[in-house]
C-alpha cells in the first residue's frame, strides 16, 4: 500500500502563495528535496474559494516551470470555515467497518449541507469514560469545493492523489518534527493572509479544529489604510522595512491594533475548547503561516492567552541538503508548516 521513497509533492494553495514542498525519505528520516514560494496574484483564491481556475491554473504551470519539478504525483489541502466541517462528536461504540457503513446516517444531523453533497471521513479517538460510547473525528468536506481544486491541479498537468485537510496536515508536520507528550494539549496555530487554522493536539492526535476567516490580511489593509499606501508597501512594512515616510515603529503600532480581532477570535477558540473538554489546560502553542514571521505577534499570543507561544519549525527534523539557501529557509520555514505536513502524505494513507 505504502509507496515509500517514491514521495510526492506537497502543494498548499494559499491565498497569496503556492507553497511547494518534495521530501525524500531513506529508513524514516526525511531531507528536502525541493521548496519554493510562489507568489499569487490577490484574489484567485478566496476564503478557501478558488475564484479564478485559470490564472490559478497558469500560476501553478509558471511554479513548475521555475522549479523544474518533474514528479505528478502531488496532495494538496481544503480549508475553510464554509467548505469543510470537522467536529468532535459522541457515538455508540462500534467497529470501524461498522461506522463506514453508518456514517452517513451518523453525519447527518452534524453537517449543515445535505449530505449527498459532501464527502465524510472519520477517525475513532478511542473510548470515553462513559462505558459504550466513543469519541469520533467527523470530516465533511463539499465535493463541489474537491472537484474545484482537483480540475485545477490536472488543468496544470499534476495528478491530485491525496486531497488532505490543513489542520490535519499540520498535524502530520508535527508528528515528524516535534517529541510527543501523551498527556499534553498542544495547540498548532497556522495563521496565513485569510484564515486561521487551529488544531488542538493531545498525545500528538488532533482532538480540536477549527477555521476562520481571519488573517494577516487584516495588517495589510490596516497599514495601507493608515498611511494611505498600496498593498506592496504594506507589505513591506509587515517586514519590517521603511517605506516612503512610515518608519517601522509607527507601523508596528498599526499592526498591533490591527492584531485585536485575531487575538480575540485565539481567545475565543481557547475557551470554547476548554468548555467542551471539563477545562483541560493547553500547555503550549505551536505557531505558524505567515503571520507568525510579524515580529512580536507571537509575543502577544502569550500575553492574550497566558501560554508559552513558539514559532513552529516545519523542519525541525528534515535535511535541508548545502544545495539549498539554509538561511532564507529557516527564516521563512514557518509559512511551509501545511505543505510539509502535506509532503509527508502517502498514497494509500486515510
Ligand atoms: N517576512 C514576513 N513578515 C511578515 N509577514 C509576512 C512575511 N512574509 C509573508 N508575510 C505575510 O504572510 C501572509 C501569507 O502567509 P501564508 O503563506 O501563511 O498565507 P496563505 O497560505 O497564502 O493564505 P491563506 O492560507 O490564509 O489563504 C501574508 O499576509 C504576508 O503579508
Ligand atoms: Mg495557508
Amino acid at each position: 500500500m505504502l509507496f515509500k521513497g517514491k514521495g510526492s509533492i506537497g502543494l498548499d494553495l494559499g491565498s497569496s502563495y503556492i507553497k511547494t514542498v518534495k521530501l525524500k525519505e531513506s529508513k524514516g528520516s526525511y531531507e528536502l528535496e525541493l521548496f519554493d514560494i510562489h507568489t499569487l496574484p490577490p484574489e484567485l483564491i478566496v476564503d478557501g474559494s478558488i475564484i479564478d481556475s485559470i490564472r490559478l491554473v497558469d500560476s501553478i504551470k509558471e511554479m513548475i516551470k521555475k522549479t523544474g519539478i518533474k514528479t505528478k504525483d502531488t496532495v494538496i489541502s481544503i480549508s475553510g470555515h464554509s467548505s469543510v466541517i470537522i467536529k468532535r462528536i459522541s457515538l455508540p461504540e462500534m467497529s470501524e467497518e461498522d461506522l463506514s457503513e453508518s456514517i452517513k446516517f451518523e453525519a447527518e444531523q452534524y453537517v449543515p449541507f445535505d449530505i449527498e453533497d459532501v464527502n465524510l471521513d472519520f477517525q475513532i479517538l478511542g473510548p470515553k469514560e462513559e462505558p459504550g460510547a466513543m469519541d469520533v473525528i467527523l470530516v465533511a468536506v463539499k465535493k463541489d469545493i474537491i472537484n474545484e481544486y482537483i480540475s485545477v491541479i490536472k488543468e496544470a498537468g499534476l495528478n491530485p492523489i491525496i486531497v488532505d485537510i490543513d489542520a490535519f496536515a499540520l498535524e502530520n508536520m508535527y508528528g515528524v518534527n516535534y517529541e510527543i507528550e501523551p498527556e499534553k494539549n498542544i495547540a498548532l496555530l497556522n495563521i496565513g493572509a485569510s484564515t486561521i487554522n487551529l488544531s488542538i493536539l493531545k498525545g500528538g492526535i488532533s482532538v480540536f479544529t477549527r477555521d476562520s476567516s481571519l488573517g494577516s490580511n487584516l495588517h495589510t489593509e490596516a497599514l495601507q489604510r493608515e498611511f494611505n499606501t498600496s498593498y506592496e508597501n504594506a507589505e513591506r512594512l509587515k517586514r519590517g522595512e521603511a517605506v516612503e515616510n512610515v518608519s517601522p515603529a509607527d507601523a508596528a503600532a498599526v499592526i498591533e491594533s490591527a492584531s485585536e480581532e485575531i487575538l480575540s477570535e485565539i481567545v475565543r477558540s481557547f475557551d470554547y475548547y476548554r468548555s467542551t473538554t471539563l477545562h483541560e489546560d493547553i500547555s503550549e502553542v505551536i505557531f505558524g503561516g505567515g503571520c507568525s514571521l510579524l515580529k512580536d505577534f507571537s509575543s502577544m499570543i502569550a500575553g492574550r492567552t497566558g501560554i508559552e507561544t513558539k514559532v513552529v519549525d516545519p523542519f525541525r527534523n528534515i535535511k535541508i541538503p548545502n544545495k539549498f539557501d539554509g538561511s532564507y529557509i529557516r527564516e521563512i520555514a514557518p509559512i511551509m508548516a501545511v505543505a510539509v505536513g502535506l509532503a509527508l502524505r502517502r498514497q494509500g494513507d486515510r
